[in-house]
């Protein structure tokens, strides 16, 4: 049986809507429907943080707070879930929260156009955090911008919150919430409404019916890139089948030789997992878009947009991955290097979805990554590089090495590879390895970054590789 109306709780109570149009923006939902004006647009594409909200999810009893960009979430999306708005910040009483308190207090605030949303990415911080240190603050805000203020001030606010009691009226009333949001009826979901279609099953064999039956749906999991069809090209999206309600996708499971991420696995908990194996995949995820996005968007996500700045992407190549692919024939396993055809093409055909991904754990290789952007934070890649090498007593047993912003797909260097492989670790192979680049890639010129400046810093990082490897040091400024 499946449900047309989505259900979450709004302000203590489960608010409901039959039928939603899936298409609709949660920001213009609260704006226009739930007249709460205080939550704005600035881009409507997930760039600047004027419009984060955050969303309280059930886990294991407990409330998760993530700060989203509501500009880019669809409403169907709120299906089971708290929604918290900058209003709600303020108590019944009137008196501020403290995140509200703290803004006031260092002067965070001048035009008050970015305020909202700074307040709902620390207070989202807040929350989920004990203890705050600048790092945190860092990542916490780097989906956010201000024009007038400047940053010292708001993050001055955040760094008093340091020390501050946690508690606050959402802590009063957690049992209230936490019974509604087990309250919510947990159907699969099937809406129409103005000619659209959106599904949200809650199992696989339930998405493997609805891709039978619906022929050219588009698949839903963070929104991150979809959504952008309808908030920047201006399209409608006439049918969605949403990953996100499915609990079967969204894991991370550890083997002896290998992890598998299932593939709605959020790109916030895949960067802690894969710290421990890789530090620089790690390291470049923490410089994937912001928080805001990193909450929503999925390695799957990532993988299936095939573009040719996909940040994970070089690093999955590099590591030679496996994607898992499920649909109507069962499952099959494509190494990551074959799956990209074309631009913006991949092998997955009409009812295929990404299942998971797997990657290798290397014992005896050095990994290494490097994103260079025109912004540190936030920024979309003009080049990614990757590096894993497998070096024994200075002679190069094996090579592999992938770039993103090269070509029109993310793409191995093959022909580089060979030069490296059984030759000595040495700066003259490497120096003839970075001639051979040329005959890998023939990159192009865009607003990013010019032909001739690509393949100079490919052939850099590739050197940059080398020094840090025999230096055993980084060249890094951070
Ligand atoms: C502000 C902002 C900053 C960004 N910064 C970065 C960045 O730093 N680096 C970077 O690489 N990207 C960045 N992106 C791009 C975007 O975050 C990624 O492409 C993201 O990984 C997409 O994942 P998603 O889960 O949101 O996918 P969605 O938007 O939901 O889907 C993207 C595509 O994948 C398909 N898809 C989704 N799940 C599956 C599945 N399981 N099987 C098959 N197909 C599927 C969808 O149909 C769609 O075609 C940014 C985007 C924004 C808006
Ligand atoms: S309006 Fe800019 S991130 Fe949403
Ligand atoms: S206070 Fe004006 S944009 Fe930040």
């Amino acid at each position: 049986m499946s449900s047309n109306k989505i259900e979450f709780v709004f302000q203590n109570k489960v608010h409901q809507i039959l039928n939603p149009d899936p298409n609709e923006t949660v920001l213009n939902f609260v704006r226009s429907n739930l007249k709460k004006t205080g939550t704005k647009e600035g881009c409507a594409e997930g760039g600047c943080g004027a419009c984060t909200i955050v969303l309280g999810e059930l886990k294991n009893n407990k409330i998760l707070y993530k700060s989203i960009n509501s500009c880019i979430t669809f409403v169907p999306v709120l299906n089971g879930k708290q929604l918290i708005l900058i209003e709600n910040l303020t108590s019944e009483n009137g008196k501020l929260h403290s995140v509200q308190n703290a803004m006031v207090d260092y002067h965070g605030s001048q035009c008050g156009f970015c305020t909202p949303g700074f307040v709902m990415s620390m207070f989202a911080m807040f929350k989920n955090n004990k203890s705050i240190n600048n790092e945190l603050i860092n990542d916490s805000l780097s989906g956010n911008l201000c024009r007038c203020t400047g940053y010292r001030p708001i993050i001055d606010a955040a760094k008093s919150l340091d020390n501050l009691s946690r508690y606050d009226h959402f802590d009063k009333d957690k049992f209230i919430t936490l019974r509604l949001l087990k309250k919510i009826t947990k159907k699969n979901i099937e809406i129409t409404s103005n000619n659209k279609k959106y599904f949200a099953p809650k199992t696989i064999k339930e998405l493997k019916k609805i891709l039978n039956k619906v022929k050219d749906a588009k698949l839903l999991s963070g929104g991150t890139d979809l959504s952008l069809e309808v908030t920047k090209k201006r399209k409608e999206l006439e049918k969605i089948i949403y990953l996100g309600s499915i609990e079967e996708l969204n894991f991370i499971k550890k083997y002896k030789n290998e992890i598998e991420i299932g593939a709605s696995t959020t790109l916030i908990n895949f960067e802690k997992q894969i710290k421990k194996y890789y530090l620089d995949f790690y390291n470049i995820l923490k410089r994937y878009g912001s928080v805001q996005i990193r909450n929503v968007c999925t390695i799957a996500g990532n993988i299936a947009t095939a573009s040719p700045i996909g940040d994970s992407l070089p690093l999955l190549l590099a590591l030679d991955a496996k994607i898992i692919i499920d649909g109507k024939n069962g499952k099959k396993t494509i190494p990551i290097n074959n799956f990209f055809i074309g631009y913006r093409k991949t092998k997955l055909k009409q009812g295929d979805f990404i299942y998971s991904v797997k990657i290798p754990i290397l014992k005896y290789n050095i990994f290494k990554a490097y994103k260079i952007s025109k912004r540190f934070d936030d920024d979309i890649s003009s080049v990614c590089g990757s590096f894993n090498l497998e070096i024994n007593k200075n002679h190069i047993k094996r090579a592999k090495i992938a770039f993103g912003g090269m070509s029109e797909v993310p793409k191995r260097a093959i022909k580089t590879e060979k030069i490296l492989i059984n030759s000595e670790f040495s700066e003259k192979i490497f120096d003839k390895a970075t001639k051979n680049l040329e005959k890998d890639f023939s990159p192009i010129d865009d607003m990013r970054a010019s032909k001739k400046y690509r393949m100079e810093v490919a052939k850099n990082l590739l050197l940059k590789c080398f020094f840090e490897i025999k230096n055993q040091k980084l060249l890094r400024i951070n």
